[in-house]
């Protein structure tokens, strides 16, 4: 009997990458494919790309390269190119001038056909590319091949329509696409059921959710509903908007046991040039009157934010702004970047006429990232003493004595291993003993609130 060709799917980016992913997974495991632990040993690769950055165009240009020595010593391999990147024309012709050897290129919006473009990669000996320019309707009933454990990620919603003038993401993903209800419902029960009780619901900006639907509906209806399926113990939602962060949805979170408490609000800029510039429709007071609503409601909050640094025209006092309002708001933690062109946002064409300096960029990144990691480590602090469940991921990476997982609010705890005790995937109490920058660590304060999981998960560690 022939054995199974295999496939090996490399994704960068975002949560949203990650289930598209899982969803090509699903559809080759149905026609016969199995997952490959390695690249080494598989008869497919899919890169699955990320284009919000350089820096991760630069991570998949190169490994996109190294894959041509290892295509030279096994013909048969086929290298397929998918993912936020194949949506861009300087990616396709990168790819006819020098990498010749990739098999095949497709898109966003077309990862549904993956059946049919590996047909058509067998017919053909030149590159196949099949990239949509735009969305078509949404596709449902997709097979899927989720991860084991716990934890689960579902899309809401597709696509994005804010036009930020630094971001690539409406022009890779197309217009907002919300899925119905009905269906959101459905796919969460049915997730139940099989003992997942950690879900993630998808979005590049799930504030709109339901903005498109008739009749029309809000985050908080959803959450809503999915917060009442028995079996559902924790409930994220990624990635929010503050502009059209209701009122309703932060009542929905107050109110709610099992929507998080942790509150991401992607600020990007503290300064009310920036912000516009930016095409944000938001000011900074705007903006830190939605905080100070979001504290009330939520008094045990934990608050995120992303920020960029060295905007085109960003001034040192636009600069001074930023920090200024990271020193009000008190994040828990920040994830900080350096402002990266994208071709064809409008930023970009600034960024040829009034950039910032390379030198300044990195200065202000570093002044902000030692602000920002002062503030994480007070707000961890104020965790001392305080019993939190946890929900055990893996192994730490660094001692194998510890397992490591993450609070309802996202804050990673680590907590000493009884070797004869198996905590994976399984909800702990724990008393928080020590607080570090990055993250807690304590031991275990009572029985798991939960059973072994159904499905066993490999261990993995987290940190
Ligand atoms: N340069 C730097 N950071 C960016 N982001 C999006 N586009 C860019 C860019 N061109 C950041 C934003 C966004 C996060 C996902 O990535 O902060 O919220
Ligand atoms: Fe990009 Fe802005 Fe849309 Fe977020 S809201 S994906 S930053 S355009």
């Amino acid at each position: 009997m022939a054995t199974a060709p295999t496939y090996y799917i490399k994704t960068y980016g975002c949560q949203m990458n990650e289930r598209d992913s899982e969803i090509m997974a699903g559809q080759l495991d149905q026609i016969g494919y199995q997952a490959s632990p390695t690249d080494a040993d598989a008869d497919l690769i899919i890169i699955n790309t990320c284009a919000v950055r350089g820096s991760a165009e630069d991570h998949a240009f190169g490994y996109i390269g190294q894959l041509k020595q290892m295509k030279d010593s096994h013909p048969d391999l086929q290298l397929a190119v998918a993912g936020c990147m194949a949506q861009e024309p300087g990616t396709v012709a990168w790819i006819k001038r020098h990498a010749p050897h990739v098999d095949l290129v497709f898109g966003t919006h077309n990862l549904h056909e993956l059946p049919r473009l590996l047909d058509e990669v067998s017919e053909h000996d030149e590159t196949v590319i099949e990239v949509w320019k735009s969305a078509g309707d949404v596709v449902e009933h997709l097979p899927s091949h989720r991860n084991d454990g716990v934890r689960a990620f579902v899309n809401i919603i597709y696509g994005c329509d804010k036009f930020c003038t630094y971001c690539i993401v409406p022009f890779t993903r197309g217009k907002e696409r919300s899925r119905e209800l009905r269906l959101v419902v459905d796919e969460v029960r049915a997730l139940a059921d099989e003992g997942y009780q950690d879900i993630t619901v998808l979005g590049q900006n799930v504030n709109s959710y339901g903005h498109d639907l008739d009749p029309v509906l809000d985050l908080a209806d959803l959450l809503e509903s999915l917060a009442s399926i028995d079996g559902i113990r924790w409930l994220h939602y990624i990635t929010p908007h503050p502009r059209d962060f209701s009122q309703r949805l932060i009542e929905a979170i107050a109110q709610s046991q099992k929507i998080t408490h942790h509150v991401h609000l992607p600020v990007q800029a503290g300064s009310n040039p920036i912000l516009k510039r930016m095409n944000r429709k938001y000011t900074r007071e705007g903006y830190l009157d939605l905080v100070s609503r979001v504290k009330k409601a939520i008094p045990d909050v934990s608050l995120t934010t992303d920020i960029i640094v060295g905007f085109p025209g960003e001034t040192e006092d636009d600069f001074q702004q930023t920090l200024d309002l990271v020193r009000t708001v008190r994040y828990d933690a920040a994830f900080t970047f350096i402002y990266s062109p994208r071709e064809g946002t409008p930023a970009a064409r600034w960024e040829g006429r009034d950039p910032v300096p390379n030198p300044i960029k990195k200065d202000r990144l570093n002044r902000l990232m030692e602000l920002q990691y002062q503030i994480s480590l007070e707000a961890n602090l104020n965790m001392l003493g305080k019993t939190e469940v946890v929900l055990v991921e893996g192994l730490s990476r660094k001692n194998p004595n510890v397992w490591a997982g993450r609070t309802q609010s996202n804050k990673v705890v680590l907590l000493d291993r009884d070797p004869a005790v198996d905590l994976i995937d399984r909800f702990v109490p724990v008393r928080i003993e020590q607080a570090k920058t990055f993250y807690l660590s304590g031991c275990q304060a009572g029985a798991p609130l939960s059973g072994p999981a159904p499905r066993r998960r490999i261990e993995l560690p987290l940190m």
